[in-house]
């Protein structure tokens, strides 16, 4: 294939690629949802299974899907449709992209309005809200900013339309600078807090939640948890890796490139871990609170510290755009497409796409109010859409995406696109992918459209 076949411009260096994925994949599912998740779903037997995961799934699905999005050098949706016009793929697998794109638009949805809370702690934080606070006043904070449905819409139209300006712009130009110096911030960030939060934290305590569990507790719902959060986390299953592979140059190892995307992914979300569960510990805050763990348990570290009123804030606002780096993945592959397809305008196109998710936002965070009456199968819109994805869109997409990638892509063209100096790897990835992800994948598939 020509290089210049993408439109919209090519990552000028490989590691532009690395951080752009990287970008997409580090944000609030690493901050905000992991160390609840772990909470909820028993500790350490969830991390365990959690890593092997990451491992086992995410890094050969992720290799997979940017594969197929380097291949051919355009949006997702034509990609998958030139394979199709050349013959190579047949007709149904032109749904997939469509279900992906999706995908990435209802994950955003809820997800601008948790950046809303980000928001919403940064203004608190910078007013000093949070000086020598306890955990009894956050937790008022939290409810405060939860039953004020006027307030979560305000800084959910706040966000969106952040998204809606940066995913306006080309992707290969600003994000990877942004990215390039959030990302440094943010483990440093991370690395000075957890220092603190294991001095004051209950680090014993901690430990033994990690590191001493049973294998009896790793039950169904923790499998389809831990692999539903490795999709989430290194944002799968939704074309956004895929999207970005577009513009990653030709040298580049594809594999290289994604085991650094997942070791970051990962690591983050260990220090993220290290810095909330030992002072959720200390604070006798319950392990499996959900979603206020994080926003409940921090800012009364960020009260006690000196200099907390600042280094809140700054920390709110790493997380804010951390959240918004992974925000614009999530649009890129109907915006990329409708621009070079139909020649809309980037900024016209995220706008279009934009309002639809500011109404269904806003849609979400009512029925964390207002309309909690109105439930289905027992969730509320919010926790619905957060189920109905990371358990059974995300997968679903993913297995289809390996499924292309393993069993129907000529072998000789992924040993092409994957260019790798050992040819044992390139088996490695390969047998993984067809016998251990695959399976895993259609067994979560089916146990997750049973059980949610
Ligand atoms: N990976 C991001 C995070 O951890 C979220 C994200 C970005 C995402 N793109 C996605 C989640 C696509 C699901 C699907 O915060």
């Amino acid at each position: 294939m020509p290089e210049n076949r993408c439109v919209q411009g090519i990552w000028t260096s490989p590691w532009l690629f690395i951080l752009a994925a990287s970008g997409s994949a580090v944000g609030l599912g690493n901050i905000w949802k992991f160390p609840y998740m772990v909470g909820e779903n028993g500790g350490g037997a969830f991390l365990f299974v959690y890593l092997l995961c990451m491992l086992f799934v995410g890094l050969p699905v992720l290799i997979a899907e940017v594969a197929l999005g380097r291949s051919v050098r355009a949006n997702p949706i034509d990609t998958i449709n030139d394979l199709h016009e050349r013959h190579i793929i047949n007709k149904a697998w032109v749904l997939v992209p469509y279900l992906a794109g999706l995908a990435g638009f209802l994950v955003l949805s809820f997800y601008s309005v948790i950046a809303g809370w980000a928001l919403a702690f940064f203004e608190r934080s910078l007013k000093g809200v949070f000086t020598e606070t306890d955990e009894v006043q956050t937790q008022s904070v939290f409810q405060e900013l939860i039953s004020s449905p006027s307030e979560m819409m305000l800084w959910h139209s706040v966000f969106v339309v952040l998204v809606i300006l940066a995913v306006g712009q080309s992707v290969t130009r600003g994000l990877a600078v942004l990215v390039k110096v959030l990302l440094p911030s943010l483990v440093l960030m991370l690395l000075g807090l957890s220092v603190y939060s294991v001095l004051v934290g209950d680090l014993d305590q901690t430990l033994s939640f990690l590191f001493s569990w049973k294998w009896n507790q790793i039950t169904p719902n923790v499998v389809l948890a831990a692999v539903g959060h490795a999709f989430f986390s290194l944002s799968i299953g939704m074309g956004g890796m895929f999207a970005y592979a577009a513009y990653m140059s030709k040298h580049m190892s594809i594999a290289r490139a994604c085991s650094i995307v997942v070791g970051v992914d990962t690591l983050v979300a260990i220090l993220a871990g290290l810095v909330v569960l030992p002072l959720v510990f200390a604070l006798n805050i319950n392990v499996d609170t959900g979603p206020s763990l994080t926003f409940i348990s921090l800012p009364v570290a960020f009260g006690s510290l000196p200099g907390g009123q600042l280094v809140g804030s700054v920390f709110f606002l790493l997380l804010i755009l951390a959240a918004l780096t992974s925000a614009i993945s999530m649009l890129e592959l109907f915006v990329s497409w409708l621009h070079e397809r139909f020649y809309i305008s980037r900024l016209k196109a995220s706008l279009l796409l934009g309002v639809g998710v500011w109404l269904l936002g806003f849609a979400s965070l009512l029925s964390l109010n207002d309309w909690s009456d109105w439930t289905v199968f027992g969730y509320v819109l919010f926790d619905l859409l957060d189920k109905f994805t990371s358990l059974i869109l995300l997968p679903v997409v993913a297995l289809l995406l390996s499924v292309l990638v393993a069993l129907n892509i000529p072998r000789s063209r992924l040993e092409n696109e994957l260019i790798t100096r050992n040819p044992k790897h390139f088996k490695w990835w390969y047998n993984v992918l067809k016998f251990f992800s695959i399976p895993i994948m259609l067994v979560i598939t089916i146990t997750g459209w049973i059980g949610v």
